[in-house]
């Protein structure tokens, strides 16, 4: 598969299998060593690069990126990130003068994250910064610098175009054209995000062939708001879906911004978290309790579910070969959504259990419940027992009391590594009595109690 792109401000024209990440290119082909290979599973940002498409600039992780992602954007690594003659960006000046970088194995995912950042303006760093793991420095010097940095003026050399109409008869353009070719290539594997499939790659080593890329059909990545629903394409990035969320479910979008990190969130997608149909997906249970409808195709043919009826058992999914998720639509509603998402760290960690409600209340009575968790099952699972009991009872600590009797119900959890059963069921049970006190205006988050 021939691509091109712009690599550090010159057009790079690549033949390259379509599932070379732009990492072992970057080092092996082109001698680009300064970008790093930490944990090649898009968790520690050593690799991070910048990436430019019609959008803006945005980091990503490179060991998680395949090269036909970047047909027509513009890319920038560590080692574009300084000017002509070597001049120093104004970040890499800070990191010097605030003592940054001890190792160094970290410092060019940071260098080039605060440089996004920056040309960006964006002033929320421990955000920005999430992907990025430093094992020595330590974070106080670096987002000092980063603050250092932030009034300096951008580089003119960090401004990068994409290119304009360069087509590729193996990435499709458009939805239509993706129907027909994956309806005729039921066995091909879709890559939208590639924050799974990547690792199918560099950790399992699989051969995918024949694949798609699904970033190019640009109408799978809109978000349209409707009279009555909100309209989301299932190749919009967990970015966009933060960003609209924010003014809409900011519970969901809490939820989002603990999803992975800066760098995973602008890659993965949301139709590629429904899709595959994981139980600890932070996604479907919040559309679940969202009443989400889920938009299927197959060829010409449009179906469209109820999204909990999409997940039918651990690894199985009500999908035909050759059929994909379009999109996901969410009715309008009052607010009344709370996630809650428990993981062994805050920040950049898959959740152990996930738990959205949804609860309306009038006259002080339960008027409709819709409940749904991830991590309880083998499948995102809608807590059916748990709203029966809720609907129709006064909205009181002793409804919810009863109410928490019938978790063992709706869920026989498992035990793994990142939580035993009785953990999970006992925190699905206090989550909803935390929906409860939050709801009656008591403080219940860690981050918000003050002594
Ligand atoms: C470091 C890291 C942190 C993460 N943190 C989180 C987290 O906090 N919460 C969380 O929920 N997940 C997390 N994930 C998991 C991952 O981000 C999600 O599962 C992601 O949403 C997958 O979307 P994608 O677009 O990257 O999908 P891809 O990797 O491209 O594809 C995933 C699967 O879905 C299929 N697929 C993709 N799009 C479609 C479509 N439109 N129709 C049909 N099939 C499709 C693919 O064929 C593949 O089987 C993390 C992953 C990484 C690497
Ligand atoms: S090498 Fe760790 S995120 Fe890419
Ligand atoms: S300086 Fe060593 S890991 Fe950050």
């Amino acid at each position: 598969m021939t691509i091109t792109f712009l690599l550090n401000g010159e057009t790079v024209q690549v033949d390259a299998p379509p599932t070379r990440t732009l990492l072992d290119w970057l080092r092996e082909d082109r001698g680009l060593t300064g970008t790093k290979e930490g944990c090649n599973e898009g968790d520690c940002g050593a690799c991070t690069v910048i990436v430019t498409d019609d959008d803006g600039p945005k980091t990503l992780n490179a060991c998680i990126l395949f090269l036909p992602q970047l047909h027509g954007k513009a890319v920038r690594t560590v080692e574009g990130i300084s000017g002509p003659g070597g001049k120093l960006h104004p970040v890499q000046q800070a990191m010097i003068d605030h003592h940054g970088s001890q190792c160094g194995f970290c410092t060019p995912g940071f260098v080039v994250s605060m440089a996004c950042a920056h040309m960006k303006k964006r002033s929320d760093f421990d955000d920005q910064l999430a992907g990025n793991l430093c094992r020595c420095t330590g974070y106080a010097p670096i987002i000092r610098a980063a603050k250092a940095a932030a009034s300096e003026p951008v580089p003119d050399w960090m401004i990068d175009t994409p290119l304009e109409n360069v087509q590729n008869a193996h990435l499709p353009e458009n939805t239509d054209e993706l129907a027909a070719w994956y309806a005729d290539h039921p066995d091909a594997t879709l890559i939208a995000g590639a924050t799974d499939v990547g690792l199918w790659v560099t950790k399992q080593l699989r051969d995918l062939a024949p694949v798609a890329f699904l970033h190019r059909c640009n109408d799978l990545q809109r978000i349209d708001i409707a009279k009555d629903h909100t309209h989301i394409g299932a190749g919009c990035t967990m970015t966009q879906v933060l960003e609209w969320a924010s003014d809409h479910f900011p519970s969901y979008a809490e939820l989002i911004r603990r999803y992975g990190s800066t760098q995973v969130r602008n890659a993965a997608t949301i139709g590629g978290n429904i899709a595959n149909g994981s139980p600890i997906g932070d996604n479907p249970p919040a559309l679940i309790a969202l009443d989400a409808k889920l938009h299927l195709r197959h060829g010409d043919m449009q179906r469209v579910i109820n999204i909990e009826d999409f997940f039918i058992d651990y690894g199985k999914q009500d999908s035909a070969p050759g059929e994909f998720v379009e999109a996901v639509s969410i009715p309008h509603q009052p607010n009344h959504l709370k996630c809650y998402k428990l993981s062994k760290r805050f920040d950049q960690d898959i959740s152990a259990v996930c738990g959205c409600f949804n609860i309306s209340i009038e006259n002080n009575h339960v008027t409709a419940a819709r409940i749904a968790f991830g991590g309880m099952a083998g499948i995102p699972k809608r807590a059916s027992h748990v709203e029966q009991t809720l609907i129709g009872q006064t909205w009181s600590k002793e409804t919810i009391k009863t109410a928490q009797t019938v978790f063992s119900k709706d869920f026989q959890p498992l035990s793994d590594m990142r939580a035993s059963a009785v953990y999970r069921l006992q925190t699905a049970e206090n989550m909803l009595m935390r929906y409860y006190l939050e709801s009656i205006g008591e403080k219940t988050s860690v981050l918000e109690v003050q002594p």
